[in-house]
C-alpha cells in the first residue's frame, strides 16, 4: 500500500532523510520509531505530498507522491501532531466541513459524519462547540475527521502525545480497529515504546536513516535475549562463578551482576544451583523496544526527546493553505 525507494529530503545542507527505503502492506500498522529531528514528520510530509523529495520514490496505493498528488490525496486521512480543528464550530459542523473539502457527496455526507462520530464515541456530543472538549476528546474527533472520506492510508504524527495514559489506551482501542474492520493502513510515528508495540512492523529511525526494520518481535531477538540481574552476597566470588558455569563474562552495575541470555527462565535454577547460598534476589528482564532503540541509535527516548511541533505547525499551515485553497 506504500512504497518507498531511496527517499531523500535536505533542506538546505540538512539531510533530514537520507536514502530511506520500505513497505507497507495493505491492512497493516506501521511505526515509526525515532527521537528529536529523526525525520519522521519530514517523511510523513513527503508521502502526504506537502513536501516533494530531494530524490528518491514514494507511492501510496499504486499513486505516485511527487506526479499524483491529487490521487495520493484522496488515499490519504492525517491526523497531525498539533489540534487542526476549528474551536468554534461544533464536532459536527467540524466533520460536515471536511466532508465538503473533500468532495463527499451532499447526500451521503450527514451519514458519513454520524457514522464517524459514532466509531469514536462523540455522538452524544456531536452539537457541543470543539472549544468546550478536553484534549482525548479532540483527538478523538481528529481521527474520526481522518476517516470521513474513507481513506486507503491514516496517518498519525504522535496521534497521542500530551494525553494522559488512559485517554491514549482508549484512542489505540479506536485506532487498531481500523485494520480489522476496514482493511485500512495506519503509518504512525510515536515515541512511546507501548504503543510501537502494536505495530505490525516498525522502522526504527536516527539522523534520517533506517538503522532497523521488522516485526516489534524480530527487532527485540537481536538484543540477544534475556537479561537477568542478580544480587548476592559476594558479587566477586559470584562473578567468577558464574562465568565459569555458563562461559560468559558477567557484568556488574549498581552492585548488581548481570549477563544476557537466549532463555533467561532456563537459567536461573542452574545459577541458583551453582551459587544459592549467596543469592540475595534475582530478577528477569526480557528484552523491549527501548532496549532495542538504545542499541541501535545509543540513545533512549526521553521526554526531551518529544516533538516540540514547530515543524508540525509548518506542516499543518501547508496543509490548510493545500486545503483552504481547494
Ligand atoms: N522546513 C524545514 N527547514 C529546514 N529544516 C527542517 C525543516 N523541517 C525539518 N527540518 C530539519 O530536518 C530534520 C528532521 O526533522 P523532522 O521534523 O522530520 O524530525 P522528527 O523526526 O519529526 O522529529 P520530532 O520527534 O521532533 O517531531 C531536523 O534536523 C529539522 O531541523
Ligand atoms: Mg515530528
Amino acid at each position: 500500500m506504500i512504497s518507498v525507494e531511496n527517499l531523500v529530503k535536505c533542506f538546505g545542507n540538512i539531510t533530514a532523510v537520507n536514502d530511506i527505503s520500505f513497505e507497507v502492506d495493505e491492512g497493516s500498522i506501521f511505526g515509526f520509531l525515532g527521537p528529536n529531528g529523526a525525520g519522521k514528520t519530514t517523511t510523513i510530509s513527503m508521502l502526504c505530498t506537502l513536501l516533494s523529495p530531494t530524490s528518491g520514490k514514494a507511492f501510496i496505493n499504486g499513486f505516485d507522491c511527487s506526479k499524483e498528488s491529487a490521487k495520493v490525496r484522496k488515499a490519504i486521512g492525517i491526523v497531525f501532531q498539533d489540534s487542526t480543528l476549528d474551536k468554534e464550530l461544533t464536532a459536527y459542523e467540524n466533520l460536515m466541513f471536511h466532508a465538503f473539502l473533500y468532495d463527499v457527496k451532499k447526500d451521503e455526507r450527514a451519514q458519513r459524519v454520524g457514522d464517524a462520530l459514532h466509531f469514536v464515541n462523540l455522538h452524544e456530543r456531536r452539537n457541543d462547540l470543539v472549544k468546550k472538549f478536553s484534549g482525548g476528546m479532540k483527538r478523538r474527533l481528529e481521527v474520526a475527521r481522518g476517516l470521513i472520506h474513507r481513506p486507503k492510508v491514516l496517518f498519525l504524527d504522535e496521534p497521542t502525545l500530551g494525553l494522559d495514559p488512559q485517554t491514549r489506551t482508549n484512542l489505540w482501542e479506536f485506532i487498531i480497529d481500523l485494520p480489522r474492520k476496514h482493511g485500512m493502513t495506519i503509518f504512525m510515528t510515536t515515541h512511546y515504546m507501548e504503543e510501537a508495540e502494536v505495530c505490525d512492523r516498525i522502522a526504527i529511525i536516527d539522523k534520517g536513516k533506517i538503522m532497523t526494520i521488522g516485526t516489534p518481535e524480530e527487532l527485540k531477538k537481536t538484543i540477544g535475549g534475556d537479561v537477568i540481574y542478580i544480587k548476592t552476597t559476594d558479587n566477586k566470588e559470584a562473578k567468577t562463578e558464574i562465568e565459569k558455569l555458563f562461559q560468559i563474562e558477567v557484568s556488574e552495575k549498581n552492585n548488581e551482576l548481570f549477563l544476557t541470555a537466549l532463555k533467561g527462565d532456563a537459567c536461573i535454577p542452574e545459577i541458583i544451583r551453582a551459587i544459592g547460598e549467596k543469592v540475595l534476589s534475582v530478577r528477569l528482564q526480557r528484552p523491549t523496544l527501548n532496549d532495542v532503540f538504545l542499541k541501535m541509535t545509543g540513545r533512549e527516548i526521553r521526554s526531551e526527546d518529544i516533538s516540540s511541533g514547530d515543524t508540525i505547525k509548518e506542516a499543518v499551515r501547508s496543509y490548510r493553505r493545500h486545503f483552504d485553497r481547494g
